[in-house]
């Protein structure tokens, strides 16, 4: 079985609250982007879950969200068989696009049809849940949706459905640690406050009017990323320099998009950055 494993970006981010098990409450507006990962998922005689990856800093081991979403399903529901779970990977690591928790959504799916399981998207969810904070966002498979709670809590956005955004997104050769951003952010004392919040953004999203003005996309980790991460800094001065002007940091980083009028506008500027030999990967994408 094949299936297409596709990243997320975050048009909107604002962190609400700390909660006492440690993770924040937040507001949050996801975008599923056409950059994917390729999974196959392929029966063993054995009951071993094995995973083979095409990019060496993504662990083989029991540590791989694709390993513990195969492993939660073959315990909860007693299954006798084995797996090999191959991963073609595209989406870059650690970089805020949500490819480890898209990865473990889609070995959800899969399993889901390949074991008989049967299971509603909400029971899935349910058990993607426990494996990260933007596992539900994948097995729903919406273009986009809103995300509360630590971001697992999916609320749809019907009235989104049709309509389809361009970026540029550019990504540090960095890998950016999570933990470390959202500790960073409880020892910010100072807040950056959203200047609109993300029922706006949805409102002219549902209006089709792609290019937002600017200060509306809004990410409450971004100052703590750029802090950190200097590179995640130059990536966003670049792009400015381009003349663009809806930047924003996915999650938490380092990968960094802009909202772009067309496919060809994207396709252009991506070949422009890449001619010009930036230390960074560059991708077209579209909301898919
Ligand atoms: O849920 P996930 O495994 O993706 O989260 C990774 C880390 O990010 C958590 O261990 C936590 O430190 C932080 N996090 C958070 N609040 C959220 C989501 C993630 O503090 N809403």
């Amino acid at each position: 079985m094949v299936i297409y494993s596709f990243a997320k970006v975050n048009l909107f981010l604002e962190i609400i609250n700390k909660r006492p098990d440690n993770y924040h409450n937040l507001d949050t507006l996801f975008e599923r982007i056409s950059l994917c990962d390729k999974i196959t998922l392929k029966p063993r005689r054995d009951k071993l879950i094995k995973i083979y990856c095409s990019d060496q800093s993504v662990p083989w081991d029991e540590s791989n969200l694709c390993w513990q979403a195969a492993k939660l399903l073959q315990d909860k529901f007693g299954i006798a068989k084995g797996l090999d779970i191959k991963i073609i990977k595209r989406i870059p690591v650690g970089a805020g696009l949500g490819g480890g928790s898209s990865n473990a959504a889609s070995v959800l799916a899969g399993l889901n049809k390949l074991w008989k399981l049967n299971l509603s998207k909400f029971k899935l969810a349910k058990l993607g849940a426990q494996l990260g904070s933007d596992v539900p966002f994948f097995i729903y498979a919406a273009p986009f949706a809103l995300g509360q709670g630590r971001g697992e809590k999916i609320c749809f956005l019907n009235k989104l459905d049709k309509v389809k955004l361009w970026h540029i997104l550019v990504v540090p050769k960095i890998h950016v640690s999570t933990p470390r951003v959202y500790k960073k952010f409880d020892a910010f004392s100072r807040l950056t406050n959203p200047a609109s919040n993300v029922k706006i953004i949805i409102s002219k999203l549902a209006q089709k009017n792609p290019l937002f003005e600017p200060g509306l996309l809004f990410n409450s980790l971004e100052p703590v990323t750029l802090k950190l991460y200097p590179e995640v800094k130059r990536i966003k001065a670049k792009l400015a320099a381009l003349g663009l002007r809806n930047i924003l940091m996915s999650g938490s980083g380092g990968a960094v998009f802009s909202v772009v009028a067309s496919g060809k506008e994207a396709a252009r500027l991506t070949r422009r950055l890449k001619k010009e030999g930036v230390p960074w990967r560059v991708f077209a994408v579209s909301t898919v």
